[in-house]
C-alpha cells in the first residue's frame, strides 16, 4: 500500500473522531477541509437511524450538513452540546493550537466553549514543535480595527486585515493576522 496522503489522514481523523458520537447527540461541527469528512460520516449516522443535531460554525458547514440531511440547531434552541469536533490551523505537543484560519474563529470559540467534550481533528502537517508559523487569527470589530491594529503592532504583532475577493473578509468582524 503506498503512503497516506493527507487527504487520507484528514477522512481517518474525521472517522476516528466520529466514533464518538452517539445517537440523540447535539454535536458542534467545525469548519474546514478536515471537517468537511466529518459533516461526510455524521450525514452516514444520521442516514443510519441517529437522531442528531448540529451547531454548526459556519454557513459553508452549515450548507454541506443540510444537504447531508443532517438536522441543524441554533444555539437558542440547545441549552448544551454534548460534543464538538472541528479542525486546527497548527498544534503542539501541549494539545496548544491556533486555530480560525478558515474564518470561523469566533463562532468556532462560542461553540467549543459551550461543549462538554471537544476534540480537534488534523492531518499530520499541523503538528508542530513551536506555534507561530501559521499567521495568528484575531477578530476584531470594524468599527475599531485600526485601534485594535495598532495596539496589536505595540504588542510586537505585524497586523494585516484579512480581506477576501477584496472584501472585508465579513461584515462584522475582521481578522488580523500577526506575522
Ligand atoms: C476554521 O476557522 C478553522 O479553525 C479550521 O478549523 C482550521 O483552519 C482547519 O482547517 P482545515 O481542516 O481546512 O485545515
Amino acid at each position: 500500500m503506498g503512503a497516506e496522503t493527507k487527504e487520507m489522514q484528514k477522512q481517518r481523523a474525521a472517522k476516528a473522531a466520529a466514533a464518538f458520537i452517539r445517537d440523540e447527540m447535539t454535536i458542534g461541527v467545525g469548519t474546514g477541509s478536515t471537517v468537511f469528512y466529518l459533516i461526510q460520516e455524521i450525514g452516514a449516522l444520521t442516514a443510519a437511524g441517529y437522531n442528531l443535531r448540529a451547531v454548526v460554525t459556519s454557513e459553508s458547514s452549515g450548507k454541506l450538513a443540510k444537504s447531508l440531511g443532517i438536522p441543524l440547531c441554533l444555539p437558542e434552541e440547545t441549552d448544551h452540546i454534548d460534543l464538538t469536533i472541528d479542525g486546527v490551523d497548527e498544534i503542539d505537543g501541549g494539545f496548544c493550537s491556533v486555530k480560525g484560519g478558515g474564518g470561523a474563529l469566533m463562532r468556532e470559540k462560542i461553540v467549543a466553549s459551550k461543549a462538554k467534550e471537544v476534540i480537534w481533528i488534523m492531518d499530520e502537517s499541523k503538528l508542530v514543535k513551536r506555534l507561530g508559523g501559521f499567521p495568528l487569527p484575531v477578530e476584531a470589530l470594524p468599527f475599531a480595527y485600526s485601534w485594535a491594529a495598532e495596539r496589536i503592532g505595540r504588542l510586537g504583532g505585524c497586523p494585516a486585515l484579512r480581506k477576501k475577493m477584496d472584501k472585508y473578509f465579513a461584515q462584522i468582524m475582521a481578522i488580523i493576522y500577526l506575522t
